[in-house]
């Protein structure tokens, strides 16, 4: 398809016109929810669909099918993210507006962390087709892959490899030390042509994220719709404890170098960098494994995972250096080796200002009440906030459960949720057409 001519498709003030009345069909949206939700359902409890597993693989098949019933087309691109589109757009053919989040979770983790934002893009991008909406920068809708990087541990894969930020990407591997090349084959991708996932700068006009809020603020609050201001950013620590494996019976313990007891001081001290000294929003341990992990046998070996969070780029620098500084003094006082090594980073990020003010305009229209606040969880979108303007909407979730078999929403504000992203893109659309 040429390159868009956008004087000739009309007037972008006009795009509003003639819409105020469209809605997204509300039982539908809900319904693929609930579908999606049982591909990878885990008997544990919650939702395991790792990023390019055979579960998100299933469920990018899901959207296929989906797509093909509603007369969309999609592609999947070399990094395994699933593009969907309408028959005349192609990518590539003109900066778009991108709409979308990942279908992939944690273990056990939420049906509707991700999953919503790319069910939501893609009835709206239905809704838009079913009505013949002729839009100035047309949409496309995405789901990312691997956004969680719970299996390759490689968090935004897929918007990292879209937006042309994944360095060494077939380095990638899962905990076993699997290659990443042979998950993305199984996935639809292509490790060969990896950096061709890459969308040249500029065709991106601009980007929008429907998700759930992951925290409590907008249900105390009884607010529909969160517009968010900003997302924080995210440091991530592979540290590995190294002592001696000895006898549990028989080595003193003024003789032991105890990689577990090392390891707890470290868990302690992570907590406090973001309690007692407050030098960042939130520091975790949220993974750890001990060899040989055997009940008569002092600990040799701790592998754990540190991350802290803060939206203040600062404060984010600073809540490292108090994590490694901890580690060397846990290192000193306890004989043990401490090895500390940055396995992410991604910057905390602002939304663009005119995108907020199409969230707004769309909550609005809808007569939904909405809050401006912050992210505290990451999201795709701070990924593609590093080439493009971008917007993200929130709905509540119920007592701010993510991450867990309890993540949930209200139905009607799933509903909202999905009638402001038609409406912010609808609205958005002279914030794109300006970067064009
Ligand atoms: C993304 O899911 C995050 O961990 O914030
Ligand atoms: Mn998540
Ligand atoms: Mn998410």
């Amino acid at each position: 398809m040429p390159k868009q001519n956008l004087q000739a498709r009309g007037p972008v003030d006009g795009v509003l016109e003639g819409h105020a009345g469209l809605r997204v069909d509300g039982e539908r949206l809900l319904g693929r929810l609930e579908e999606l939700g049982k591909i990878g359902a885990d008997p544990a409890g919650g939702v395991t669909r790792l990023g390019l597993s055979a579960q998100e693989n299933a469920a990018m098949a899901y959207l296929r099918d989906l797509c093909a019933e509603a007369g969309l087309e999609t592609e999947t691109d070399p990094a395994g993210n699933l593009l969907l589109h309408r028959p005349h757009t192609r990518r590539g053919a003109a900066p778009v507006l991108l709409v979308g989040s990942h279908v992939d979770t944690v273990v056990q983790g939420g049906r509707l962390d991700g999953a919503y934002g790319v069910i939501a893009a893609l009835e709206v991008l239905q809704v838009l087709h079913e009505h013949d909406v002729d839009l100035p920068v047309e949409m496309v809708a995405v789901a990312f892959a691997n956004e969680e990087g719970a299996l390759i541990q490689t968090p935004f894969w897929g918007s990292r490899a879209l937006c042309g930020s994944l360095e060494d990407g077939l380095a990638a591997e899962d905990r076993a030390g699997r290659p990443v090349s042979a998950y993305l084959t199984r996935a639809g991708g292509s490790p060969e042509r990896l950096q061709d996932a890459a969308w040249p700068p500029g065709d991106i006009a601009a980007y929008l994220e429907l998700h759930i809020e992951q925290g409590p603020s907008l249900e105390r609050l009884g607010v529909p719709i969160g517009v968010v201001d900003g997302i924080v950013g995210r440091t991530i620590l592979d540290v590995e404890v190294v002592g001696e494996a000895q006898h549990a019976g028989t080595t003193p313990m003024a003789d032991r170098r105890d990689a577990m007891v090392a390891a707890a001081e470290i868990v302690l001290a992570v907590q406090r960098a973001a309690t007692e000294r407050a030098v960042c929003a939130t520091a975790t341990t949220g993974y750890l494994e001990a060899h040989p992990n055997v009940t008569n046998t002092i600990t040799g070996t701790v592998r754990l995972t540190v991350e802290v969070r803060d939206t203040d780029p600062g404060r984010l620098v600073r809540g490292e250096a108090d994590v490694r500084e901890e580690c060397a003094r846990v290192a000193a006082a306890s004989g043990c080796t401490v090895d500390v090594r940055a396995s992410m980073r991604s910057r905390p990020v602002s939304t663009a200002p005119p995108l907020r003010d199409a969230v707004r305009g769309a909550a609005d229209t809808l007569g939904l009440a909405h809050l401006t606040m912050p992210s505290g969880a990451g999201h795709d979108a701070q990924i593609v906030a590093l080439v493009a303007p971008i917007g993200m909407i929130f709905v509540p979730s119920k007592r701010g459960i993510s991450h867990a078999p309890g993540e949930d929403t209200d139905p009607l504000d799933l509903v909202h949720g999905a009638n402001v992203l038609l409406h912010s893109v609808l609205g958005a659309q002279a914030a794109a057409a300006d970067r064009i």
